[in-house]
């Protein structure tokens, strides 16, 4: 299969599209009126020749978000191509099937690009999946979340300044695949909703409006052993969860509307309550407008509405039993008694890890990982000592993402008096399965099994609140 991935004459809004030269047509869909990038749509087991054309101003590259790939081909930032140029991309899909995502890894301009429409979904399907006959076609439905903000032009507006840096991007108004004021017209049976945060800084917590607790039966990497039912969804940036919908016994005309609710970031007290409000937000504009179009974390707002237009002729049964998932043990770790350990930090003005900053071909004896093993490894968040909270700094969400293999969430502890953000989101957490990316709260420490299987060369490790990668919260791993 090739896949040609076009970049189109550059506008302020930029048009991302692609053709399949050889092979299957239908593993990669344009949606014309969307900014973003088609979708691609993939077989485990296929191998596949992905050709990246720059024709952008700037340098860019893409990276496969979630997906097991060498690294030449994983979109490090030193692979950048300037305008004019082709990269080549050539791997195998070794993943099971899930809904993952590629979105453009530029140094520095990263969070530009992928606000700018360089991102797209990744699905890939396994025979594992196909045997237990989900909803297909139009009845599974790929939604991607992001929040946008647009000038007297209706254009992308980002302004990228030393605040937004600091407490990521936050837009006034969502978008769902592209769309303000995203509804989606559905019948009376089951769907099967593969929801992605695309946004660059923004957490969702994410719940029908009347009440109807969500079934989720996938997360980063793929289906969960068995359908999972929280009150709501924490989606911190880049994560994706793939949720069980079932319309039938509603009535046609039924509407139903799913909400962002409010939350406490944490430890960010003076951004709250200073933006101008979300569109389609409880109370929205009440807020003073001190942040100029900036609105806050954990307000309260629509992301997008469902309506019941049609009786359905079919229907498919949630399966009791969806996957079997090996459970990593610490055991299994090279390193069962001294977990890598990863400080989140913010202070002067920048964010780093263990006290760093991201530096290209900057490895130090600590980011040197012995391939084909597990490792042990653990994100604090101000769970020891004064963590991100010092006198120049501040506390704030990070969502901790790794390149390469899928990793296992072993366990959360939390500082206790730092629980009032945590406990806001907490109930929306969902640790079980294969996860790439997994949200690090104010005066929490999560601890990860992450195995390093087969490819050797540079993995990065870092957060995904796009500000913060940009400001440097970025490091390689070498694996070897
Ligand atoms: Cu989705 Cu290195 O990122
Ligand atoms: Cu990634
Ligand atoms: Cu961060």
């Amino acid at each position: 299969k090739y896949v040609s991935i076009f970049k189109g004459p550059t506008t302020r809004v930029w048009k991302v599209t692609g053709e399949v030269l050889k092979g299957d047509k239908t593993a990669i869909t344009n949606d014309k009126e969307s900014y973003l990038a088609p979708t691609i749509r993939l077989h485990k087991g296929q191998k596949v020749r992905i050709y990246l054309k720059n024709e952008l101003p700037s340098a860019t590259i893409l990276h496969w978000h979630g997906l097991h790939v060498p690294a030449k081909m994983d979109g490090n930032p030193m692979y950048a191509i300037d305008n004019g140029e082709t990269f080549v991309y050539e791997f195998e899909i070794l993943n099971r099937a899930g809904t993952y995502w590629y979105h453009a890894h530029t140094h520095n301009l990263t969070a530009k690009h992928v606000y700018s429409g360089l991102a797209g979904f990744f699905i890939v399907s396994d025979d594992e999946e196909q045997a237990l006959k989900l909803p297909r076609g139009e009845f599974d439905v790929p939604l991607v979340i992001q929040d946008r903000n647009f000038d007297q032009q209706n254009q992308l507006k980002y302004d990228g300044g030393m605040m937004q840096r600091m407490h990521g991007f936050l837009g006034e108004q969502i978008l769902v695949n592209g769309r303000p004021e995203f509804k989606l017209p559905v019948e009376t049976r089951a769907y099967r909703m593969r929801l992605l945060n695309g946004s660059n800084s923004r957490i969702y917590k994410l719940a029908w409006d009347d009440g109807t607790p969500i079934k989720v039966i996938a997360t980063d990497g793929g289906l969960l052993e068995r359908a999972e039912t929280l009150p709501y969804l924490t989606l911190a940036p880049a994560e994706r969860r793939e949720i069980w919908v079932d319309f039938s016994g509603k009535e046609i005309g039924t509407e139903l509307t799913l909400r962002s609710l409010e939350f406490s970031s944490g430890g960010m007290g003076m951004m709250g309550g200073m933006g101008g409000g979300m569109r389609g937000g409880r109370g929205g504009g009440m807020m003073g407008g001190m942040g100029g179009g900036q609105s806050h974390a954990g307000e309260e707002f629509t992301v997008l509405k469902v309506r019941v237009t049609k009786k359905s002729s079919s229907n498919d049964v949630l399966p009791k039993r969806l996957s079997k998932i090996p459970a990593l043990s610490v055991a299994d770790a090279e390193n069962p008694h001294s977990p890598r350990r990863i400080t989140l930090s913010m202070r002067h003005m920048s964010a780093l890890l263990n006290g760093r900053s991201y530096k290209m071909n900057d490895i130090r004896q600590d980011e040197v990982v012995p391939v084909n093993t597990v490792q042990l490894m653990e994100f604090d968040n101000g769970f020891h000592g004064m963590g991100g909270m010092g006198m120049m700094g501040m506390s704030m969400p990070h969502p901790m993402h790794l390149h390469g293999e899928q990793f296992q969430v072993l366990k959360r502890e939390v500082r206790s008096k730092s629980g009032k953000g945590y406990t806001s989101v907490s109930e929306g957490f969902l640790d079980k399965g294969w996860k790439d990316t997994v949200l690090v709260m104010p005066g929490e420490k999560v601890t990860i099994l992450k195995p390093f299987n087969d490819y050797t060369g540079l993995f990065m490790y870092h957060c995904h609140n796009l500000e913060h990668e940009d400001m440097g919260m970025m490091r390689d791993l070498l694996v070897k």
